[in-house]
């Protein structure tokens, strides 16, 4: 299976480099615009592949996208990443045409792709490519919800004092500082709730440490972080290479699940061969789904400014 990655920055070759040491795909390619960069880190990664066992050939090109022609699964992290003090809304502006552009060139050469977007701000330009393009719902994703999950369930082994393999919990909604709902009442260790181990108050920390976790490192790195984002998106390319039939929450297009209608926005999936398999619809409690509708109404300001 061949799977192109666009963008060599940080994300998009912790990417690559994440899918090539699972092993499960034949080829990787990595595309950018910067001249031999691509070229560069596919060379620098496929000298790890002794060292870390893997047979997945990664390849690079400067912006040749006959190069990423039949991929199965296209990952598209291009565009500006955030600076400290940024909102990944305020990217919307440069990163919509950048979105725009690549996914029309991915598509031209593989028309029956599964794309996975990244960029931010991710559920808007998600919601771009679905108006754009004629890629059919399922065959469009927004990566966001899986790197928020994971962020939740560090936080939450950090207040239990607990490995993070005891830990189960999800974010929906927006991926944004303000529209992220993690959802604390469904959390658990060991399948006992969560709120067994520990305070409301502490829960409530954990909250708002999970809401702002992209934001924590964008201060901390001055740029936007790679390792997570990378690990996330290889989970969601591994479930649909292999078919796995995995639950993640996406960014999808909703057309009435959980009384939402038009527009992108993490909600749980299973993910398959055909990309979103299905739309899980969970109990949420009623303070959930308030919060999930009112991050809505966020994502569809940024939407707004979309000029579509
Ligand atoms: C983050 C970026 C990928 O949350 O949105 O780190």
């Amino acid at each position: 299976m061949k799977i192109t990655v666009v963008g060599a920055g940080a994300v998009g070759a912790s990417c690559a480099e994440y899918i090539a040491i699972k092993d499960f795909a034949s080829e990787v390619v990595l595309l950018d615009i910067k001249e031999g960069f691509a070229e560069g880190k596919a060379m620098d990664l496929m000298q790890t592949a002794s060292l870390n066992n893997f047979d997945t050939k990664i390849t690079g090109t400067t912006n040749d996208y006959s190069k990423t022609a039949n991929s199965s699964i296209c990952v598209v992290t291009s565009g500006i990443p955030r600076k400290p003090g940024m909102t990944r809304e305020e990217l919307i502006g440069i990163n919509a045409g950048i979105v725009k552009t690549v996914t029309s060139n991915l598509i031209k050469y593989s028309p029956d792709t599964i794309l996975i977007i990244v960029s931010n701000p991710m559920d808007s330009m998600t919601y771009l490519v679905h108006k754009t393009t004629d890629l059919p719902k399922n065959k469009i994703i927004g990566m966001g919800g899986a790197l928020d999950s994971a962020r939740f369930k560090y936080r939450l082994a950090e207040a239990l004092n607990a490995p993070i393999s005891d830990i189960d919990g999800m974010v929906i909604g927006g991926h944004s500082d303000v529209g992220m709902v993690p959802l604390i009442s469904n959390a658990t260790r060991n399948s006992i709730n969560i709120s067994e181990f520990v305070s409301k108050e502490r829960l409530e920390k954990v909250k708002q440490e999970t809401k702002v976790g992209g934001a924590t490192l964008t201060k901390l790195l001055g740029t936007s972080a790679w390792y997570a984002p990378g690990a996330a998106v290889s989970g969601l390319v591994q479930a649909i290479a292999c078919d796995q039939k995995k639950m993640f929450p996406c960014s999808v297009l909703l057309e009435g699940e959980y009384g939402l209608d038009d527009l992108s926005i993490g909600v749980p999936v299973i993910l398959g061969k055909n990309g979103i398999e299905e739309i899980v619809k969970i109990e949420l409690s009623e303070a959930d789904m308030k919060h999930l509708h009112e991050s809505a109404e966020g994502v569809k300001k940024t939407n707004n400014l979309l000029a579509l």
